[in-house]
């Protein structure tokens, strides 16, 4: 049964168990003993990814004999400190990424504690009939290997925590290699909780200099049952080829639908706050609107009220050929265009002062006129640049965004009152989240009805992942009784 722990209550929790943690408890075997990160030494985090599985195997045994009741003391303490430490982690994140927002990172952490589900997430069911009665049960993988990313890091690993232990597994991370201190800070947070809940000192762990090698040995350990992946295409594109069940989330590039019939004002707020929101890093975020002829003046007008700065066609050129940089395959030879990782997650001023345009710090997003080729519709920014596409009517609308979506079949947006056109994209783009009427983020639950999740899993089809996502299904069978009818 999960109980819902009053502030009070937690407060109480972790004052005694601290009063009675005379010492700290020794580290375990291969626990990175340096300096650590930004002079603060992280519990759970491993030289050896070895090292690291075996602790994350510890973990997983003292969960497994946990009740459900002492899991959620755990995740109620996670909750806590993921509220109190909230701006110091999205200070550093932005600090060590170099991308994002301090305010809007806050909020995110905010909404990982408040709106992350625990153990309530995993229900048995049951069915009874003539044979007698069948219990299927969520249990758990046993230890989950998690892949981070570095757009969205402590949000990640608290979030994938929470509902990895709800469902009874233990976890080791292999953080992005450009947030490590900021993944690992998190990890650390999680095991305070454990100790503060009365858990071992080590819940889940991660390496101090995690690569694309030490998540191949996570990859090959027989003791993973589970990859999970957040993260760019190359690195989900590994972990589903690895061989062993894994849940991947990767790129989308989400486009938005204006129609005619949308309210233009509310709309082109809800897009500018949507597109700006930790400046385009959620992988939700709007990345191209297409927009009724008739309407797209005065929604740009909308978009400049709310903070958009309208640059030119020779602006949005010159701006395109800072942000994305050409890149050659070295097995293929081919050369494809590829975001420019310095601007990723910028500010718009910022990204602006790279074409020689000064402006004040309420511009936060650049909005441009462009055709449906440009390479502001075709490629996934991550920044808060915003290409706006004039189409004639509802079928090249959803013809344009569909192709510029690129089955990735992550998420879309539409602002509209005619439901007839809002059932047609819905139906056309399948994507995971569709978001109606509102900022691309109510469909991560920020203002939205729903849980949240930074991991939203479409290719491999458990959407916005929770405890349940991370749970095997087992079925127990009694013959002959306990239908009691
Ligand atoms: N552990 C180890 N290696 C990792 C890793 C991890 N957790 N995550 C990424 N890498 C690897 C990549 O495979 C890549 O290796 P390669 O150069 O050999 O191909 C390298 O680290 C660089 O990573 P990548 O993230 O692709 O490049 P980048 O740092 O230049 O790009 C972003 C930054 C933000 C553009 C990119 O990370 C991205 O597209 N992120 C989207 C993340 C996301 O949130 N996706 C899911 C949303 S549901």
């Amino acid at each position: 049964m999960a109980i819902n722990w009053t502030e009070a209550q937690i407060e109480e929790i972790v004052a005694s168990v601290m009063k009675s943690l005379t010492k700290e408890a020794p580290a375990t075997k291969g626990e990175y003993d340096g300096a650590g990160y930004n002079g603060k030494k992280y519990i759970g985090v491993y030289t050896d990814m070895k090292d690291a599985i075996d602790a994350a195997e510890s973990g997983y045994k003292a969960i497994r004999a946990m009740s459900l009741e002492q899991r959620e003391k755990v995740i109620d303490i996670i909750r806590d400190l993921c509220r109190k430490e909230a701006s110091t982690m999205a200070s550093l994140g932005v600090s060590e990424t170099k991308m994002g927002r301090v305010d809007h990172k806050t909020a995110k952490h905010m909404l990982v504690a408040d709106k992350t589900p625990g153990t309530a997430d995993i229900q048995a069911q049951v069915k009874t009939g003539d044979y007698g009665l069948t219990l299927t049960e969520m249990a758990p993988f046993g230890v989950v290997g998690s892949i981070t990313p570095s757009t969205n890091p402590s949000e990640t690993v608290i979030c994938n925590s929470i509902g990895m232990i709800a469902a009874g597994n233990g976890v080791v991370f292999n953080p992005h290699p450009n947030a490590i201190a900021t993944s690992n800070y998190a990890v650390d947070l999680i095991n305070r909780a454990s100790q503060l809940a009365g858990g071992p000192r080590v819940l889940v762990s991660s390496v101090v200099k995690p690569t694309l090698d030490t998540a191949d040995i996570m990859y090959k350990d027989p003791r993973i049952r589970l990859l999970v992946c957040t993260g760019g295409p190359g690195v989900v594109k590994s972990v589903l080829s690895s061989g062993k069940k894994a849940i991947g989330a990767g790129a989308g590039n989400p486009p938005v639908i204006v129609d005619d019939t949308a309210d233009i004002r509310k709309a082109g707020k809800d897009i500018i706050d949507g597109c700006t929101f930790d400046n385009n890093l959620p992988c939700i975020a709007e990345k191209e609107v297409f927009a009724f002829n008739s309407v797209a003046t005065e929604l740009i007008d909308a978009m400049k009220e709310n903070g958009a700065y309208l640059i030119n066609s020779e602006q949005a050129s010159k701006l395109a050929s800072i942000v994305l940089v050409e890149k050659t395959n070295p097995k293929t030879g081919i050369k494809s265009k590829i975001v420019n990782r310095d601007c990723v997650g910028r500010d718009a001023k910022v990204l602006l002062e790279k074409i020689g345009i000064t402006v004040c710090d309420k511009i936060r997003c650049i909005i441009c006129e462009t055709d449906f080729n440009h390479d502001f519709v075709q490629h996934e920014l991550m920044m808060p640049i915003l290409p706006v596409v004039r189409v004639k009517d509802i079928d090249e609308a959803i013809d344009l965004a569909v192709k510029a979506e690129h089955g990735n079949r992550h998420t879309a947006h539409m602002h509209s009152k005619n439901i007839d056109n809002l059932t047609r994209f819905a139906r056309a783009v399948e994507t995971t989240i569709f978001v109606k009427n509102a900022p691309s983020y109510a469909g991560i639950g920020f203002g939205g009805e729903g849980h949240t999740t930074f991991t939203i899993a479409g290719p491999t089809g458990e959407g916005l992942t929770s405890a349940k996502s991370f749970t095997r299904k087992r079925r127990c069978v009694l013959s002959e009784s306990f239908r009691i009818i």
